[in-house]
């Protein structure tokens, strides 16, 4: 593992959980693969808002498969939070269904989706400002029984600041630091899908790349990733597929080539 820093790829799938996600070497990276029953991930057709409130997602339908990164983007308040909260389960979804590996896991407790294998970061409260670095990820593995030793290596060996930092309380980290830890945190579960809502939110250009690196890092492995990002047009440049959510519904699917060359979603979401 020594040199798993000297290019993009991390090739270590131990960080996932064994039966879960399949390896997808490099150059096959970005074709997706249907698992049978679609999609490893999916929301599909949700409709649904908050405790009795309106609707805020419209028969709106979201999906990640094996080996791939997809990006949701869009303008503020579009709904793309809500959209993860509906996949992990904490709204109240009217109509549609939400299905991982082919199970239908609507009516399943965000606890009993994270035992399922789903590691969601949210975009706030991803961490426990006052506990050290060390303690968030013993906390992220709370449903485990083994040893997780091995996996909090794995995390220190993608992100070698947090070893340096692990007594240190996570609220006196930087922000890019933070949302490693919140990252690290997730994958302490040995998640089968990892969905991160603004993961560079409020960081500086260099350390988005390289928390980009990180998750492409990541998803290199076999993991899939679902995320949400305000950097449009940087994340669909990674993205195999991309979603542009407006008002609550789905505006524009393809893959993220596809996105950034459609000259509506250009003019309208990338700023030309
Ligand atoms: N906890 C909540 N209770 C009620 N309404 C909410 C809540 N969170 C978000 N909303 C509303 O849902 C809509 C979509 O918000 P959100 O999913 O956070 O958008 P985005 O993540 O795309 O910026 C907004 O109108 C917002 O006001
Ligand atoms: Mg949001």
């Amino acid at each position: 593992m020594s040199d798993a820093y000297s290019g993009r790829g991390n090739k270590d799938r131990s960080v996932t959980k064994e039966g879960g996600a399949t390896m997808t070497p490099g150059p096959q990276h970005g074709k997706a693969r249907p698992a049978p029953g679609g999609p490893f991930l999916i929301g599909e057709s949700m409709t649904g808002g908050y405790g009795n409130g309106p609707d805020i997602l419209h028969e709106c339908t979201i999906a990640v498969d094996k080996g791939e990164i997809a990006v949701i983007v869009g303008p503020n308040g579009a709904g793309k939070s809500t959209g993860m909260k509906a996949l992990f389960g904490m709204l109240n979804v009217r109509s549609g269904s939400v299905r991982l590996d082919g199970e239908d896991i609507t009516d399943l407790s965000p606890q009993d989706r994270v035992k399922k294998g789903m590691g969601f970061v949210p975009q706030t409260h991803n961490i426990f400002t006052s506990m050290s670095v060390e303690e968030n990820l013993e906390m992220g593995a709370f449903i485990r029984t083994d040893d997780i030793r091995p996996t909090m290596e794995q995390v220190y060996e993608l992100f070698p600041i947090l070893k340096e930092k692990r007594y240190q309380a996570a609220g006196e980290l930087s922000g890019g630091q933070r949302q490693q830890v919140a990252v690290g945190r997730a994958l302490m579960t040995q998640p089968k899908v990892l969905m991160l809502d603004e993961p560079t939110a409020g960081v500086s250009p260099i350390v988005m790349d390289e928390l980009f690196d990180r998750i492409i890092e990541v998803a290199r492995t076999g993991l899939p990733v679902l995320m949400v990002e305000q950097n449009a047009r940087q994340a669909l440049e990674i993205a195999d597929k991309g979603y542009v959510l407006v008002q609550g519904a789905n505006a524009h699917t393809g893959t993220g080539k596809e996105l950034l060359a459609d000259p509506e979603v250009r003019q309208s979401f990338l700023g030309g």
